[in-house]
């Protein structure tokens, strides 16, 4: 594979080779020095056309432990604020001769875009996305997938261990790119997929589309919480996306809380070890009370982070040693 712009078309094996490489790279990380030689005189770089803390920064650190030089890029602090196009930001970066580019932009396809342009010039340059618009956010959804196998079983995460397992995505399903990639890699597995959001935010055209998705018998919408909850193994919650939501869109965050906000108590229909996920940035008391979230007996939040770094490096190994 050459580039990373979906987990659409992943298959069980493309997921367990991440599973298994992202383990082995997080022993990497346990031992003092925490870097290879793998991507040595390899250049990756951040290409951030949109805010971000975690993914632009464990791109970061995955790049250095693998040896590798990064540049990162700020759309608001680079020349696009005096006019330069995104193609033509690209083939700066490309003409520095950058090996992978990791892109986020706030609109989906753009990472897509680039990726053809680089494919059409005929180099070997590859892109990953790391979150597109409403589209997509693989890293993220390998990362969620990571953390879920590697706690059923640290030594040996592999998708098959999610087979029936249930598994709930609550919130903005509608925004969120992140939504989508777990879909794919959760359905992929064989788990039970419950979808639960008020219905602006998960509108019934939108889950008629899942529901001619393959494998969709798997998958479930709900305008209410507790049908996803009860006895759910796992909980992804999800940030309400303000920023791309228009003000009708925009629910009242008191009473999204009372209906779709995850607490402790709510959290008692579920299995009794349920574990709960949420991708961040978190609004806290919104999406899940301030109190759980910083609970590490249910928590995974922290653990998400963390496996970032793996995850990404094993992405980057996986490209980026296929360009050798
Ligand atoms: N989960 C996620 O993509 O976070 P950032 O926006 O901070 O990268």
């Amino acid at each position: 594979r050459h580039h990373i712009l979906s987990l659409a078309d992943f298959t069980t094996s493309e997921y367990n080779a991440v599973l298994q490489t992202a383990a082995s790279f997080q022993e990497v990380l346990s031992r003092r020095t925490k870097k290879v030689p793998t991507l040595q005189g390899q250049v990756v770089a951040n290409l951030f056309f949109e805010p971000s803390t975690r993914t632009r920064s464990s791109f970061e650190i995955a790049a250095k432990r693998l040896s590798a030089d990064t540049l990162n890029f700020a759309a608001a602090t680079s020349s696009m604020t005096k006019g330069e196009t995104i193609l033509d930001t690209a083939k700066t970066y490309l003409a520095m001769g950058t090996d992978i580019m990791v892109i986020r932009h706030k609109e989906a396809g753009v990472p897509h875009v680039i990726a053809q342009e680089m494919d059409r010039l005929g180099v070997k340059v590859s892109v990953l996305n790391a979150g597109d618009g409403q589209h997509e956010h693989p890293s993220q959804g390998l990362l969620d997938l990571f953390t879920i196998c590697t706690l059923i079983d640290p030594a040996q995460p592999r998708i098959e261990l999610l087979e029936g397992k249930k598994i709930a995505i609550v919130g903005d399903i509608l925004h969120s790119r992140v939504a989508r990639s777990n879909i794919w890699s959760l359905i992929a597995s064989g788990a039970e997929v419950y979808l639960a959001g008020p219905p602006t935010l998960l509108p019934k055209f939108f889950a008629e589309y899942l529901g001619r998705t393959e494998n969709s018998q798997r998958l479930f919408t709900h305008w209410q919480l507790e049908p996803a909850l009860e006895n759910a193994d796992f909980v992804m919650t999800l940030r309400l996306q303000k920023e791309r939501m228009t003000a009708h869109l925009l629910p009242s965050l008191r009473e999204y809380h009372q209906l779709f906000g995850i607490t402790r108590n709510k959290l008692k229909l579920c299995k009794p070890n349920v574990k709960v996920l949420h991708p961040g940035p978190v609004n806290r008391g919104v999406e899940i009370s301030s109190d759980l979230m910083d609970d590490p007996e249910f928590s995974l939040i922290q653990s998400q982070v963390t496996s970032g770094v793996a995850v990404r490096m094993a992405l980057l190994y996986f490209i980026g040693s296929g360009r050798a």
